[in-house]
C-alpha cells in the first residue's frame, strides 16, 4: 500500500467554496493507445461543484502500471528505476535523501498520459517530504538552481504552497499540489502577472517558472496577507479596521472592473490572494496570486458581504485545512 498523504484535506481549487471529500472512482488512463479502467481508486471531489482530483494518496498509481506494489518512497524509486525510469526523481549523482525535481526535457519527452502521473508523483513526493522534514532548512534541487528551503512555510492555499528559501530574501519558492487543475493554475498566473503589471495592479514578478507547472519563484511581497490580518484589524470603528477596510473596497473594485473588461484574467480575491502593506496611516493592497478563477461570478458582488461574511468564512475554512 502507499502510505496515505501527510498533508491534510484541501478546499476545492475550482469553486473555493466547499472541502475535497474522498470518494471511490474508476479511474481511465490511455496506455499506449489502450484504455486501462482501475476501479476503486481514491479521488477527492467537491460536494458542491463536483470537481474531482485523484487523491494526494493515490497518485502512487502510477506504480501500478509498472506492475508492482511498494511500500516506501524507498522501493517506489527502486521499482522506478528497475523499469528503466531513471530520470524520473533523482539525477544519477544525488542520493535518495536529497529533494529534486526531474529533468525537464525527460518530463517533456514522456507520453502524455504518463506525464500527469508523474508530474503528480514529482511534487507529491516533494511536498510530502518537506511536510514531513523535521529539519528548518531543507535542500530542493530545481532544474535550474539548488533551493535551501527554510520551514515551516509561509502560506498554502488551493493550488501551491509557498516557501522560502536561503539563497534569496527577495523571492519564494511556490510548489504546486499534485493536481493538473494547479499545474495550470501556476502556469497562468505567470502568464497573466504582466497583464496585471501594465494595468496598474501590484503583482509580484515571476523569476523562474516550471514550464510544466510544478513550481514557480516569484518576488516575495511586502505586508502580509488579508487572511492572517484580518483578525487583528481591531474594531470596525478603529482607525486602522476602517482605512484597510477602505483600501481593500478600492482594490476589490479596481480589480472587478478590470475582470469586466478582460473576462480572461479574472482570479480569485480571497483574502488569501490580497496582501496589505500597512504603513502609517497608510494603506495599499497587492495581488499576490494572479492565478485564474474562471468560475467566480462577480455580477451580483456586495463589499459590505464580502468584508463581514465571505472573508471570516474563508478565514474558518483555511484554519481548517492548515493554510494559515
Ligand atoms: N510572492 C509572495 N510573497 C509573500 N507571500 C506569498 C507570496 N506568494 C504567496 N505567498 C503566501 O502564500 C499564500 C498562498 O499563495 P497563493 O499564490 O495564493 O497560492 P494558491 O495558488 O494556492 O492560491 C498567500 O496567501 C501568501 O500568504
Ligand atoms: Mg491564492
Ligand atoms: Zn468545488
Amino acid at each position: 500500500m502507499v502510505p496515505p498523504s501527510p498533508r491534510s484535506s484541501d478546499i476545492c481549487p475550482r469553486c473555493e467554496d466547499a472541502i475535497l471529500a474522498p470518494v471511490a472512482a474508476t479511474h481511465e488512463i490511455l496506455v499506449c493507445g489502450s484504455t486501462v479502467r482501475v476501479p476503486d481508486v481514491q479521488v477527492d471531489e467537491c460536494p458542491k461543484c463536483r470537481f474531482q482530483s485523484l487523491s494526494a494518496s493515490e497518485t502512487g498509481l502510477f506504480q501500478l502500471l509498472f506492475g508492482e506494489r511498494t511500500d516506501s518512497v524507498e522501493e517506489m524509486v527502486q521499482t522506478l528505476r528497475s523499469t528503466g525510469h531513471r530520470g524520473m526523481f533523482l539525477r544519477e549523482d544525488q542520493s535518495q535523501s536529497m529533494l529534486a525535481f526531474g529533468a525537464r526535457d525527460y518530463v517533456a519527452g514522456l507520453d502524455p498520459a504518463l506525464r500527469g502521473f508523474y508530474l503528480d508523483n514529482e511534487s507529491s513526493l516533494m511536498l510530502d517530504g518537506l511536510s514531513a522534514s523535521g529539519d528548518t532548512l531543507v535542500q530542493v534541487e530545481l532544474p535550474s538552481r539548488r533551493c535551501t528551503v527554510r520551514l515551516p512555510k509561509i502560506g498554502e492555499g488551493e493550488n501551491g504552497v509557498v516557501y522560502e528559501y536561503e539563497e534569496s530574501d527577495g523571492a519564494v519558492l511556490k510548489l504546486a499540489k499534485p493536481r493538473a487543475y494547479s499545474r495550470d493554475h501556476i502556469l497562468v498566473e505567470c502568464e497573466v502577472t504582466e497583464f496585471f503589471d501594465s494595468h496598474g495592479v501590484p503583482v509580484p514578478r515571476i523569476v523562474d517558472f516550471d514550464p510544466h507547472g510544478n513550481f514557480a519563484i516569484k518576488e516575495r511581497l511586502d505586508g502580509e496577507s488579508l487572511a492572517t490580518l484580518y483578525d487583528r484589524l481591531g474594531a470596525p470603528d478603529s482607525s486602522r479596521h476602517r482605512v484597510v477596510r477602505a483600501s481593500v473596497q478600492r482594490f476589490c473594485e479596481q480589480l472587478i472592473e478590470i475582470f469586466g473588461q478582460h473576462p480572461g484574467v479574472k482570479t480569485s480575491i480571497s483574502p488569501n490572494n490580497i496582501f496589505v502593506v500597512l504603513d502609517g496611516s497608510d494603506c495599499r493592497c497587492l495581488l499576490v496570486d494572479t492565478g485564474p478563477a474562471p468560475l467566480h461570478d462577480y455580477s451580483t458582488f456586495d463589499f459590505a458581504t464580502y468584508w463581514q461574511e465571505t472573508i471570516p468564512q474563508k478565514i474558518a475554512r483555511y484554519r481548517q485545512v492548515g493554510y494559515i
